[in-house]
């Protein structure tokens, strides 16, 4: 069994801890060794520990030297719709001088002006252009990233998201999980009802058995996309395909969707800028992951959502990025971490957690159990930084980028 020890790390987060979604306290351990070091062997972290002690266990094994001082497990981003192609720049200018997404919307821009671009474009291109923001996503420090299949508008479009995403799986490094999202709006020349049945008879079969390896499925509940009674007959069509379900709610209006995914048991409900006490006591009695994005909240220029008082009130907390053309042209985890804790009032330790093991418990099921953690048996997947300290890594969250970057123990940038 050949090992590689990596070290000397002067200050190491592994995240060890509850194998189950943190909460609470839970959320604040975040694993810190000093002069520490990881032993992996196949790709698998094999010990972690201090440097002294690994290297008199595994003397012959190769030392890789670690170029940055801190080291904390690969981030997770959760929620990204990294498959796109076109330019919404206009829309983003068009907010600035006043307008509102949806008012953008409603006059056929929006997802729909996005879902047009991928109507149009070629299976090669869009995987081109998902692969560069793959890659993107790397150098930021992102070693698994969720990716919605979400601008499709017809069959056609959208088994050629899959085919592309397909083809970005065997070419990425990332671990790669993927999310078919037919129910994101009603595209442009159908009717509702026809879409709706469209997705249930063809679109979510597709996705089952496609080789892009689709886990979950997620829907748009919201005013303008669909209700809670449409989203809860797709999501439950898409169940007894065995994609499970996952939620984007109360982005603008809370219309009831949390409760209605926790009750399916839903992976996770993701955005809840206007979810209030209701919605975070269905989270907090349920196994369904919170998931916040403050980009999104940052490029709409929105209120935050309330995730101190989630945490606070027993809900299991995520961050992601929410990657988007339209509401979050943002890749970088380290970016919301920064938003979590400046301007969401989580502590460094809870958006760290949040960003890492919470993250991959949003994923459940498509991941290794222990992703997002560095601890015996897990995949060694991490980011050394050039900073002393989480505060310091925090602080630095418009700018920083890590110096190194390893999925399985193999350095990727
Ligand atoms: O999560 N809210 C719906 N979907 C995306 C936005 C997609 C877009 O504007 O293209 C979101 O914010
Ligand atoms: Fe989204």
């Amino acid at each position: 069994m050949s090992v590689r020890l990596f070290g000397p790390i002067r200050e190491l987060h592994t995240l060890a801890g509850d194998r189950a979604p943190r909460r609470g306290e839970s959320m604040r351990t975040t694993g810190r060794a000093e002069s520490a070091g990881i032993a992996v062997s196949n790709g698998v972290v094999l010990d972690v520990g201090s440097w002294r002690t690994l290297r008199r266990r595994f003397g012959d094994a190769e030392q890789v030297p670690i170029e940055g001082e801190l080291v904390t497990p690969g981030f997770v981003d959760p929620h990204t719709h990294l498959i796109w192609v076109g330019d919404r720049s206009d829309e983003f200018l068009r907010r600035c001088a006043g307008e509102s997404y949806q008012q953008i919307a409603k006059q056929g821009g929006g997802i729909t002006s996005t879902m047009r671009a991928v109507e149009n474009a070629s299976v090669k291109t869009l995987a081109a252009e998902t692969l560069v923001r793959a890659r993107l996503l790397l150098q930021l420090g992102t070693t698994t990233v969720e990716v919605k299949a979400s601008y499709g508008s017809s069959v056609e479009s959208c088994k050629h998201e899959l085919d592309a995403l397909a083809r970005v799986l065997r070419r990425t490094a990332q671990r790669l999980v993927v999310t078919f999202m037919g129910a994101h709006v009603v595209p442009p020349g159908w009717s509702r009802s026809k879409w709706i049945r469209a997705i249930i008879d063809n679109l979510l079969p597709l996705a089952a058995a496609h080789p892009a390896k689709v886990s979950f499925q997620d829907a748009f509940c919201e005013e303008g996309a669909f209700s809670v009674q449409e989203c809860r007959r797709v999501l439950r069509a898409g169940s007894r395909l065995g994609l499970v379900p996952k939620l984007h709610c109360d982005e603008f209006t809370a219309l009831g969707g949390v409760e209605m995914a926790c009750s399916l048991g839903a992976a996770s409900c993701d955005h809840l800028l206007m979810s209030g006490q209701r919605e975070f006591a269905a989270l907090a009695r349920s196994t369904t992951m919170a998931v916040v994005m403050p980009g999104t909240a940052f490029f709409l220029d929105k209120p935050y959502a309330d995730a101190r008082t989630m945490v606070d009130a027993g809900c299991a907390l995520a961050l992601g990025s929410d990657f988007n053309p339209g509401s979050a042209m943002t890749p970088s985890m380290l970016f919301a971490m920064g938003l979590a804790v400046s301007r969401m009032g989580l502590s460094v330790d809870e958006a760290l957690c949040a960003a890492t093991v919470n993250a991959a418990h949003a994923l459940r099921g498509a991941v290794p159990a222990s992703l997002g953690t560095l601890t015996p048996g897990a995949p060694a997947d991490f980011c050394a930084w050039p900073v002393d300290s989480l505060n310091e890594l925090v602080y630095g969250f418009a700018f920083l980028r890590p110096s190194a970057v390893f999925i399985s123990g193999r350095k990727v940038c």
